[in-house]
């Protein structure tokens, strides 16, 4: 980026979505690294969803409420995101998948990249079908992201790999930012 756009670019808003809410969770440890590792860009301006913070209903309501609004309110804002997910029986957790289907217009259009974590490997299964639902969410899904091992006891040794999909999350987070002020998107058949 030259000089003059950057001074004139606001950071881009990046939610960091912490999709694990298990007792004893090592999603925290993850968020912790990665947020660490992010915090430091003046590029990107960084919040955290946690998912532990929010209080959903056991049962999709049939009206919405006060934290389900909260939820959908801060993917509205964002113009990125960060799912960091690990692996549960070669897929995502629950948790994350009642989270994500609690928004859906704010989500359309953006650009979302994964830290995956699990086992032997590393989460990657848990990515492919995240990829899925989020094609159907018409969201740019990034192809680099961060895949750890949490057996292998240097996983935190991933910062560069972290910082490339940041930028490449930058990159797309402009782009798409600047496409959607420019012209609405064509969601339906007209
Ligand atoms: C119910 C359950 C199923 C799991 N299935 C897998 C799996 O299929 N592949 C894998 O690599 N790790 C698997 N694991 C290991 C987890 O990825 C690992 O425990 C990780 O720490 C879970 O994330 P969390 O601690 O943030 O909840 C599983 C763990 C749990 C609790």
């Amino acid at each position: 980026m030259r000089e003059s756009d950057e001074r004139e670019t606001p950071p881009l808003s990046v939610a960091v979505i912490i999709g694990s809410t298990r007792e004893g969770r090592a999603g925290e440890r993850v968020g912790h690294w990665f947020t660490e590792r992010a915090g430091g860009r003046t590029d990107l301006e960084l919040s955290i969803i946690d998912l532990i913070d929010f209080d959903f209903p056991a049962h999709y309501p049939a009206g919405t409420t006060e934290q389900i609004r909260d939820f959908t309110e801060r993917v509205d804002r964002a113009d990125a995101f960060v799912v960091i997910t690990p692996e549960y029986n070669r897929s995502f957790p629950a948790s994350l998948k009642q989270a994500i289907d609690f928004a859906y217009d704010e989500w359309q259009t953006k650009p979302v990249a994964f830290v995956s974590y699990g086992h032997s490997s590393s989460g990657l299964y848990a990515v492919e079908h995240l990829r899925s639902v989020f094609t159907e969410l018409q969201t740019v899904t990034l192809r680099n992201g961060v895949a750890i091992n949490l057996m292998d006891e240097r996983w935190e040794d991933k910062g560069r790999a972290a910082d490339l999909m940041l930028d490449q999350l930058g990159w797309w987070g402009l782009a798409l930012r600047e496409a959607r002020a420019r012209r609405p998107y064509v969601s339906s058949v007209s």
